[in-house]
């Protein structure tokens, strides 16, 4: 019998493999996020929910673009209260949730990560790419030290683990990983999406109603892999790649870059939702085909060649 294991701990949160659904991409229903995790996946991450229902941009919201997708969606979500049933369920299922989560003010972010930690959370992933920061967390995504402020108030708040997911759009993510790693996160989440803009030419005019989206989806993916890679250079705690990833292949070189366990987003909104599963099995035969028994001894591989 093999002795290989997919099994992986990431900071403290255990999973059966190393995938996981990216946050926000799919709906969050109990029923969709259940067969999200009989699709494959290790843990399944929750849409961003914020302190209040919020009802996010009006349409258009998402256009397909060469190599992915860019949207702006506007963090819709139900309001942190609305899903404790949601994380009760999944708990009743035995199924890991990370929630993911976001808020105006420190304040905000700590109420949050309280609720769905009481909720009965398995981790928390702290959105930082979040628009509509008050003041004080100004340019929350790009700026170091208000990424410490809110890691630090949110680990002082909760004992779970809590990821913290960064924005591509900053000059150093080095420098934020290693500020959100001084404010106490247990693992950083890389990446969010990348800014950009899609214009219609008949109407002369951005199709996204915010004028601005996020790009998601392979073309993301190389952009993506740097960060992580810089990311595992700078930080000790743990990296979760997301970005592009479409099938084994990507998932791999995320982990021979430095990531721990991988997320996947867009991909999942053009295949059927075993992808998780066909990425867990694609990284099973490659640990087995190339001699390895366990998912970290891959990582951060690339970096020894
Ligand atoms: C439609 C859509 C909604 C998203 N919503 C969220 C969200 O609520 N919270 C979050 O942290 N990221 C959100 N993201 C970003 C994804 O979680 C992920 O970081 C990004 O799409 C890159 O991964 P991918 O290329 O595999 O999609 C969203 C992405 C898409 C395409």
């Amino acid at each position: 019998m093999s002795q290989l294991s997919l099994a992986v701990d990431v900071a403290g949160l255990r999973l059966r493999n190393p995938v996981m659904n990216a946050a926000g991409v799919l709906g969050m229903s109990h029923s969709l996020l259940r067969r999200i995790y009989e699709g494959g996946v290790g843990a399944v991450v929750t849409k961003s929910l914020g302190p209040e229902p919020r009802h996010g941009h009006s349409n258009p919201t998402l256009v397909t673009v060469e190599g992915g997708a860019l949207n702006a969606m506007g963090l819709p979500n139900p309001g942190a209260e609305y899903f404790i049933d949601t994380i009760r369920a999944l708990n009743g299922d035995g199924i890991p949730v990370v929630a993911s989560f976001f808020g105006a003010s420190i304040a905000d972010f700590r109420d949050v990560a309280v609720v769905l930690s009481e909720a009965g959370a398995d981790a928390l992933e702290l959105n930082c790419s979040c628009p509509n920061v008050e003041e004080e967390l100004s340019m929350l995504g790009a700026d170091p030290g208000n990424t410490e402020k809110v890691t630090a108030a949110v680990k002082e708040a909760v004992d779970k683990p809590v990821l913290v997911k960064l924005s591509p759009n900053v000059t150093d993510i080095a420098e934020i990983a290693v500020a959100a790693e001084r404010g106490g996160a247990d693992a950083i989440t890389a990446v969010n999406t990348l800014k950009g803009i899609a214009v219609d030419v008949d109407f002369r005019r951005p199709i996204l109603t915010n004028v601005t989206g996020g790009l998601s989806g392979p073309a993301l993916k190389p952009v993506a892999l740097r960060c992580v890679w810089e990311i595992h250079k700078a930080v000790e705690i743990p990296v979760v790649g997301c970005g592009g990833i479409s099938d084994w292949r990507d998932a791999v070189e995320y982990l021979l870059c430095g990531a721990s366990a991988v997320e996947i987003g867009t991909a999942a909104m053009k295949e059927d939702l075993d992808v998780y599963g066909k990425v867990a099995n694609g990284i099973e035969r490659y640990l087995e085909s190339n001699g390895f028994k366990e998912v970290k001894e891959i990582v951060g591989l690339a970096h020894e060649a």
